[in-house]
């Protein structure tokens, strides 16, 4: 991994063993982009790519009519002057122009990657894991500087990019606009893949190809949200599984978002990410500066799931924090669809008991334990205990469960309150809501204003006292609803635009004083499910529940899709009861096992409920979980059979040094008298002996002759019906 620059022809070449992204200087003296992909060799002279020619309708430079920002591949283009496609930002002085003309003044390479203040991003451990460079650009009119900043990082193919804006001028400037990145790319010839859906149906891939104008995604509910994912990927045509080329865009940020794609009429592809610019507008007064959430490329020249694995590695090692990062996660027992808010002490004991019993590390108290909350109507905000319900208090009951040998976690939702809490009736004004008009409801609830340092203390006051005296280990941080008049009370008129993301700050800011003051609280992050599945979030909680949709059929696409940008570490799963909540489905308590173990597993239901048989069924698992998490949660993870293109679904891990391999497969609706079908499995060690409950086979055959995945109708193997499933454990057993 270098970063190499040559200072006669100021050219910059970040590289590492498999990419190469090359930076020169343009001819009006600001950045231009040379060329982002597989390792090239390093060269002095580029300026073959700089593009000098005269076309009608062009715009050009005065002192040079042939060049034109908009034929050429600019690194963080602004708007106006030569280029009229959309800009990577905008700074407006007073005077309201809309013209800038920032120019390349220096820059700076240094080793390891600096932290962005109050912003999740990629981390090192030890500096020389990366390489970091910084481009600072300025505008002399105004005074203003941007610093570009791109990381490389040594294990994996990654870049990592944000910015920063400092006001070094004499007046106040508006920034209306600031990707975190942009990127211009000499071709399209792409398929677009984005990743959305809506509350229960998180992550489903969409893909188009993409064609003159803009393709974009992004939200604009304050939330990444379940609608659209803040990460995508650029495929080629020609591109699979598992060969050919493709780009991962990711936004490390769980605000407002914008990822774009805009096909010029040469051709030409730039693609950005960044805060949604609709709904924000930020000042910068003169000495203030503002940095952008950071933004992560990453490039495959071997299909989509080795880019999912770079991702997944980055992810679980450098992303998430603390000690759980790569712990192997405990196997929980959460009571939300087994008793919702009617609970009382002795009720929510005896399905602990149960668990304990059959082997449970971890008990989850959920929503109802506060408050006047019997149903979701009243109570949020009330962080204190209902004694009705819990005579002892939270500390009473977490004892209990310590004694019993397990741990305790417990559920809040700090950023929400419902008009009938005595927090509102105190506080009408701590909500964001636009003066004097009607305050939306969502689940009957609004959203407190998270900006306000009254707000913030009274919920980390709240959090901390109750997580400290009961020895609370683990804390399900859940967000219900979308933001709708996201104005802060009280503040004035020319910082409405700034609403937005100063709530995320203050979100991260709660989440980084109580991850310092218990650093070993297990955080799972959670939002009606995945509408807040992100990598700003992973930075603080290292799982997120990945949707309220605990239906195994449905929980096999869900799971599927959200792995294409997201580790198995970081997917909440649970086996829930039968009939399923949502679905209504009947689905053994076998194949609810194998689809829940490819996650961060746990139940959710009253395990008192079951028959003998299947209480026996879910110790087994609960063994066997415990015997592969390891391997589950550390290890590749590979598609191989898409849910949402077939009857059948499989995917697998395999360990990092290969050693030991769990592969799955799902039939969704039975078939009668069925034709053949075989998966070829992926990752192996190609020479080495593995072990398989079916027999020995080298690698090499598993992985190109394959194994029978459906029921021949004389040898039954598998369970008969619809929603029928395996789980093989495969382990090598000579070189
Ligand atoms: C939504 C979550 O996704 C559920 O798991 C549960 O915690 C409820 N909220 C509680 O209100």
């Amino acid at each position: 991994m270098d970063i190499f620059f040559h200072e006669k022809t100021k050219l910059f070449h970040l590289c590492n063993d498999r990419i190469s992204y090359i930076i020169g200087i343009l001819p009006n003296g600001e950045p231009g982009q040379f060329y982002f992909g597989k390792r090239v060799h390093d060269r002095e002279d580029m300026s073959y790519l700089v593009n000098h020619e005269f076309r009608a309708m062009m715009v050009g430079t005065p002192d040079d009519e042939t060049f034109s920002l908009e034929m050429n591949r600019r690194e963080y283009p602004s708007f106006g002057t030569t280029d009229l496609r959309f800009p990577a930002f905008e700074v407006i002085p007073e005077n309201g122009s809309h013209v800038s003309a920032f120019r390349y003044v220096s820059h700076k390479i240094t080793e390891g990657k600096p932290k962005i203040a109050g912003l999740p991003a990629v981390y090192t451990e030890k500096d020389y894991e990366a390489k970091t460079l910084e481009i600072m650009l300025s505008d002399e009119l105004t005074g203003v500087g941007i610093s570009l900043f791109y990381s490389i990082m040594r294990d994996y193919p990654v870049i990592t990019r944000n910015v920063v804006f400092a006001n070094k001028g004499s007046e106040e400037v508006r920034i209306e606009r600031c990707m975190s990145l942009s990127l211009d790319l000499p071709d399209h010839d792409y398929t677009w893949m984005q990743f959305s859906g809506a509350w229960g149906r998180e992550k489903t891939p969409v893909e188009k190809k993409l064609e003159a104008g803009i393709t974009a995604i992004g939200s604009l509910r304050g939330h990444s949200s379940a609608n659209h994912n803040p990460f995508v990927i650029l495929k080629r045509p020609n591109t699979d599984e598992s060969a050919g080329e493709a780009i991962g865009v990711s936004l490390v940020y769980s605000g407002n978002f914008l990822t774009q794609a805009e096909v010029d009429t040469y051709g030409m592809l730039r693609v950005m990410t960044g805060i949604h610019p609709d709904r924000f507008s930020w000042r910068l007064k003169e000495g203030e500066s503002f940095e952008t959430p950071e933004a992560l490329l990453v490039w495959t020249g071997s299909g989509l799931n080795d880019l999912s694995q770079s991702l997944h590695r980055l992810y679980r090692k450098r992303l998430s924090r603390g000690i759980w990062k790569e712990k192997e996660r405990p196997i929980l027992l959460n009571n939300w669809e087994a008793t919702l808010m009617n609970f009382t002490e002795e009720s929510v004991l005896k399905i602990a008991e149960k668990g304990k019993e059959a082997g449970v590390e971890l008990f989850v108290l959920d929503d109802g334990w506060f408050g006047v909350r019997n149903d979701d109507f009243s109570g949020l905000g009330d962080w204190y205990v209902n004694k009705d319900k819990l005579p002892e208090g939270i500390a009473g009951l977490a004892k209990k469960i310590h004694d019993m040998g397990m741990k305790f976690g417990l559920w809040f939702e700090p950023e929400m309150v419902n008009p009938d809490s005595d927090l509102y009736r105190a506080h009408p004004d701590w909500v964001l809501a636009s003066p004097d008009r009607e305050r939306s409801l969502g689940r009957h609830q609004m959203v407190l204003d998270m900006t306000k340092d009254e707000v913030q203390e009274y919920l980390y006051e709240r959090m901390h006292s109750i997580i400290s005296e009961a020895g609370i280990d683990y804390v399900k941080w859940d967000m219900n609803r979308t933001i709708s008049e996201c104005y802060s009370i009280g503040r004035n008129a020319s910082e409405q635009g700034m609403t937005y993301h100063r709530y995320i700050l203050a979100v991260y800011r709660l989440y980084e004083r109580l991850i310092s003051d218990f650093p070993e609280l297990l955080f799972e992050s959670c939002s009606s499910g995945g509408s807040r599945y992100d990598a700003g979030m992973l930075y603080y909680a290292p799982q997120t529940w990945a949707s309220d949709d605990t239906d195994a059929v449905e929980r096999l696409k869900i799971q599927y899709g959200t792995s294409y940008g997201y580790p198995v570490s970081s997917m909440g799963a649970h086996v829930s009861e039968c009939p399923n909540q949502q679905t209504g489905r009947i689905c053994s308590v076998g194949t609810r096992g194998n689809v829940a173990f490819f996650g961060t597993f746990g139940y959710e239901m009253d395990l008192n409920k079951l028959t003998d048989d299947e209480f026996a069924e879910i110790k087994e698992q609960i063994v066997f979980m415990k015997e592969h998490r390891a391997l589950i949660q550390g290890g590749d993870f590979y598609r191989l059979i898409s849910p949402f293109e077939d009857n059948y679904c499989a995917w697998m891990v395999v360990s990092e040094d290969k050693s030991e391999a769990l592969a799955a497969y799902y039939r969704i609706l039975a078939e009668v008298n069925p034709g053949r079908r075989r998966v070829r499995l992926k990752g192996l060690d190609p020479d080495s002996l593995y072990r398989t409950d079916d027999g020995e086979f080298y690698g090499s055959e598993l992985m190109n002759i394959g194994i029978e995945i459906n029921e021949a109708p004389d040898v039954i193997k598998l369970p008969r019906g619809d929603f029928d499933s395996r789980v093989i454990h495969l382990e090598k057993i000579s070189k």
